[in-house]
């Protein structure tokens, strides 16, 4: 039960112009919250937010003076910023884990502190459940994640699983090429397993954490349904052209190798090694750790259910802004 305390919170998200954090924009507005977002721009840029009562402020996260204006009077902060063209860095424009999430974070921590916010909430990844972690980038998110958790202020860590939405980047392109193409592409052999899990079920963890600071510590926000990557791929089309076959053409990771390493000595990097190794190796189930039902009383749609919400009827040129 939300608590009087909090039945209308000033609540400030990071990222609120990304895939995450716009929906949970919505999701936070909708349920009665004043919504602030942080972007590198000025306007709203997003369409999923243009109809929305949500406030703009121009801030990055990069640049620890540009914060404080947007933090000031916040109850809540949802931290869900990630550098452009995440997973592929590019150093030269400081758009890299280190900068952007690791940096980035606590400088968002500090003025959080500043400002005298009562909750955090830190958008993180399901790959920080593996425990040896040698990715450059899974060590930034830990030390972002630490600095939240160890903030002094009540936080929760949401370690998300891929996600999916009509709206994304990466499955809606997909979705729409399984209309046309008789080839499904698939990065390395595929065998990598993840939980995936629909925005909305993402949305709604991060609404109910910024009210329930009882809750602290890392959650889960995994679908139910744990599958192999090919699995997932296979899914997706399914769920977007359902009469259709396709040839599954697995990439080989030499060969993703060799053009990651040709990416990243682009002007602008396109792909990256480091970016393969974070797409094909990690682990992404969740076996460990608790997840929203045991910490917040839901349970995310299963996988089929999500997948038609999100492709099914899909119209082309819904992608991600
Ligand atoms: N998507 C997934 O499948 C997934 C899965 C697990 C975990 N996550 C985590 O969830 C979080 C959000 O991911 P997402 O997929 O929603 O990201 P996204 O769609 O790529 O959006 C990134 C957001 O970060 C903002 N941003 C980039 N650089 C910034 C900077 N220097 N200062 C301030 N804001 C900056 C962008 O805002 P502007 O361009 O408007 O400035 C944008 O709103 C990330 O931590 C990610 O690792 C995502």
């Amino acid at each position: 039960m939300r608590s009087g305390l909090l039945l209308r919170m000033r609540v400030l998200i990071t990222g609120g112009t990304g895939l995450i954090g716009r929906h949970a924009a919505r999701a936070l507005a909708a349920r009665g919250h004043a919504v602030r977002v942080l972007s590198r721009r000025a306007a709203p840029h997003v369409s999923l937010l243009r109809d929305a009562p949500v406030a703009y402020h121009q801030g990055d996260v990069r640049l620890p003076d540009s914060l404080p204006a947007a933090f000031e009077g916040c109850d809540a902060v949802v931290l869900s910023h990630q550098f452009q063209n995440f997973p592929v860095e590019n150093p030269r424009r400081a758009e890299t884990f280190d900068a952007v999430d690791r940096l980035g974070t606590l400088h968002c921590v500090r003025a959080a502190q500043a400002a005298g916010v009562r909750r955090l909430v830190y958008v993180s990844g399901i790959a920080l459940n593996n425990p040896n972690p040698p990715h450059p980038g899974i060590r930034a998110k830990l030390s972002a994640e630490q600095a939240v958790l160890e903030s002094g202020i009540p936080s929760v860590a949401l370690r998300v699983n891929v996600v999916y939405a009509s709206d994304d980047k990466y499955f809606s392109r997909l979705a729409r090429a399984a209309r046309w193409s008789p080839l499904l592409p698939i990065l390395g052999r595929g065998q990598t397993r993840c939980a995936p899990v629909h925005v909305d079920d993402v949305a709604r963890a991060i609404a109910l954490a910024v009210e329930r600071p009882e809750v602290t510590g890392l959650v889960n926000v995994c679908g139910p349904d744990e599958v192999t990557w090919r699995a997932f791929m296979l899914a997706v089309a399914q769920a977007a052209a359902p009469r259709r076959r396709w040839i599954v053409l697995p990439i080989p990771q030499p060969l993703l190798m060799l053009a990651g390493a040709i990416g990243e000595r682009l002007p602008t990097p396109l792909f990256s090694r480091d970016a393969v190794t974070f797409i094909t190796q990690f682990d992404q189930s969740c076996r460990t750790g608790r997840g929203c039902e045991e910490a917040f009383g839901f349970r995310p749609q299963p996988l089929a259910v999500g997948l038609r919400a999100a492709f099914q009827r899909q119209s082309p040129g819904s992608a991600s802004t």
